[in-house]
């Protein structure tokens, strides 16, 4: 059984319907990765799972249970916790306090949650009492991971971990999410534009366009597919 499936989903916008019946696995442990164009309803899948905005049709099963009416809140208990594309950190408060906030559910971070975000991203160490706000957009997307990872979910839906972070650090970005998920066991479902680099440290990808799924396969699948690199991928 996957530890999250998504089945046939349906939503949208007021009258808007931008999903037209979406399927998505992630089974345990697994790095799997969104692509496609923009406007093709990535973040509004992501938004549909967590609970942000209603199912019209379909089901979300997480752990074996149905999630598809519960609000964020309910989702981020059962172990599924999410972070948004953008204004995903409190800005006004300091580093530290970010990380306070994403533990709130279990009450403070312990020593050791801390050390192991200061040893992950030293930027972050280094800043840890400036205010979030005052951070480059790259920083403030390895805070609100962190801070996701306060309470040690099982899967961590990510939106554009890589967006505003400068080229050279876009690998580093990976190879910390390939880390969180071999130290942590946290699954990881992104949605991510850097498609070849997100794809090649992934164990399956999904290709969505115009609210529909096109392709899905293993990373290196998708990679190596020449229609998926001629629609999808650049170059
Ligand atoms: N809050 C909203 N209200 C109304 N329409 C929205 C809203 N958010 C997104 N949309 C519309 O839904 C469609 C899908 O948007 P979505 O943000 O899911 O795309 P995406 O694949 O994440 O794109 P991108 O790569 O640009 O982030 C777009 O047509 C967008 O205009
Ligand atoms: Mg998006």
């Amino acid at each position: 059984m996957p530890l999250l499936e998504a089945r046939n989903i349906v939503s949208g916008y007021g009258d808007a319907e931008i999903l037209h019946g979406v399927d998505l696995d992630v089974k345990r442990d697994e790095i799997v990765t969104i692509i496609g164009p923009n406007g093709a309803g990535k973040s509004t899948m992501m938004k549909a799972t967590y609970g942000l905005i209603d199912c019209w049709e379909g089901t979300v099963r997480f752990n074996g249970n149905d999630i598809t009416s519960l609000r964020p809140n309910q989702v981020t208990q059962q172990g599924l916790c999410y972070v948004p594309q953008k204004e995903n950190v409190f800005p006004t408060l300091s580093v530290r306090e970010n990380l306070e906030m994403g533990a709130y559910i279990d009450g403070t971070p312990t020593q050791s949650d801390l050390q192991s975000v200061w040893d992950r991203f030293p930027i972050l160490s280094e800043r840890r009492n400036q205010r979030a706000g005052s951070m480059s957009g790259g920083q403030q997307q390895m805070l609100a991971l962190s801070s996701a990872l306060m309470i040690d979910p099982d899967l961590l839906l990510v939106d554009e971990p890589s967006a505003g972070l400068a080229p050279d650090l876009v690998d580093n970005m990976f190879d910390r999410l390939v880390e969180i998920r071999d130290e942590t066991n946290t699954a990881i479902l992104m949605v991510e534009q850097n498609a070849r680099q997100a794809l090649s440290v992934s164990d399956r990808g999904y290709v969505l366009d115009m609210g529909e799924n096109e392709f899905e396969g293993d990373g290196t699948e998708l990679l190596e597919s020449d229609e998926v690199a001629a629609l999808y991928l650049g170059e």
